[in-house]
């Protein structure tokens, strides 16, 4: 497609659709922008007490801080929202009274300066983080892997997704939590799981690899929870208690399948995606699981395998942020989007629309 030579444009993008109040300036063209600044005020104190996303206290707080954090992202990029050429904000998926916040804020800073106003969807932030990092070029295959989402999308444009498969009830992240929780580690659960796993057996307790039997890339991971809970129930019923060996070694086991269950969708995935013929095939991932060393080497593998590169954007953009909302955001105002006032906040948005809707939702929300 021939495309005339584009300006560089200045981005100001608004994140709220979970834990994350955040606000970020992108500036330049599609394939080729620089972030000129990011901020991002987690709310982890406000809701550890809780065991999860609080949605109403996750809501009083954006609305607290978000005006703040914005304020913040223009200054440190050392412009005026004047000098913005538009006002990218996630419009959905995600907590309901956390994305009304951002919205509103979107709102009035559009009306108040006449900035166009762009609702972008948060799972498009995240899949097209590999252009604003890498300029990977279209095509390519993303595995978004986190503690809210796990899907494996297909990237044609900023607009267009297809999505080849995701969980159907859980998401890896979580279930790393839970694990956590069911063995007395700290929260987040993947860190602390991941190093109680270097010094496991990850052979001791076989856990069941789910849906692997069932054709296509769809996952699923609330059994595995379970069946941690069953094999820790089991030691703790014949010692009377769990040593340090047998919670690294639960950890190690627990890790080895999720990675299995993930390794083996991906090659299927791949699969589908290399039926297409991309001229420069690769195979992204992020979200906060994406974090995880031997997760993250076990997908290289098997993208190497079918002669796909591997691309991670570096882990503060795998997790949520406003950068990749001003940077999608920053495509599709290339590409005409202009949205008004009726723009509205959607608690459930999926990418794909002509795929089936994903069943899934915990504790970070409701999934696309
Ligand atoms: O992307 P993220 O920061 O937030 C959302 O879920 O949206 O992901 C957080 C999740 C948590 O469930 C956390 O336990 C998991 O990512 N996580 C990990 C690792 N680091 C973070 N899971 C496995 N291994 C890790 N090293
Ligand atoms: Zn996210």
């Amino acid at each position: 497609m021939k495309r005339l030579m584009a300006t560089s444009n200045l981005i100001l993008g608004i994140e709220s659709s979970c834990d994350d109040s955040a606000a970020a300036v992108v500036q330049g063209t599609s394939g080729a922008a620089e972030i000129r600044a990011s901020i991002v005020l987690g709310q982890n104190a406000l809701h550890a007490s809780f065991g999860g996303v609080v949605p109403e206290i996750a809501a009083r707080a954006h609305a607290e801080r978000l005006d703040g954090c914005a304020s913040a992202a223009l200054a440190e990029a050392g412009v005026t929202l004047q000098d913005i050429d538009a006002i990218a904000v996630t419009a959905g998926p995600g907590l309901i009274g956390g994305v009304m916040s951002g919205v509103m804020l979107a709102k009035g800073l559009s009306a108040g300066t006449g900035k166009p106003l762009i609702g972008v969807n948060h799972l498009a932030g995240h899949a097209l983080t590999p252009r604003l990092t890498h300029a990977v070029a279209y095509p390519y295959l993303m595995l978004l892997v986190s503690g809210g989402h796990c899907q494996f999308l297909l990237v044609r444009s900023a607009a267009e997704f297809s999505r080849l498969g995701g969980t159907i009830d859980d998401a890896p992240g979580e279930a790393f939590d839970k694990t956590a929780r069911l063995l007395g580690l700290a929260q987040p659960g993947g860190p602390a799981v991941e190093t109680e796993a270097l010094t496991g057996d990850a052979k001791r307790f076989r856990l069941p690899r789910p849906l692997l039997d069932r054709e296509g890339c769809d996952m699923s991971f609330s059994g595995l929870k379970t069946a941690l809970l069953r094999a820790r129930d089991h030691v703790i019923a014949e010692k009377g208690g769990i040593t340090r060996q047998d919670r690294a070694d639960l950890c190690a086991s627990f890790q080895a399948a999720v990675s299995d269950v993930l390794a083996e969708k991906t090659r299927r995935a791949l699969t589908v995606y290399l039926a297409e013929n991309p001229p420069q095939p690769v195979m992204a991932i992020a979200g906060g699981v994406a974090a995880n060393k031997a997760i993250r080497a076990a997908l290289e593998t098997v993208s190497a395998e079918a002669g796909v590169q591997s691309n991670a954007p570096p882990l503060a953009l795998c997790t949520d942020n406003a950068a990749m909302i001003a940077y999608a955001g920053l495509e599709l105002f290339e590409a005409g989007q202009r949205d008004d006032f009726s723009l509205s906040p959607r608690p459930r948005w999926p990418l794909d629309t002509n795929s089936p809707a994903m069943l899934g939702s915990g504790k970070k929300g409701a999934k696309a």
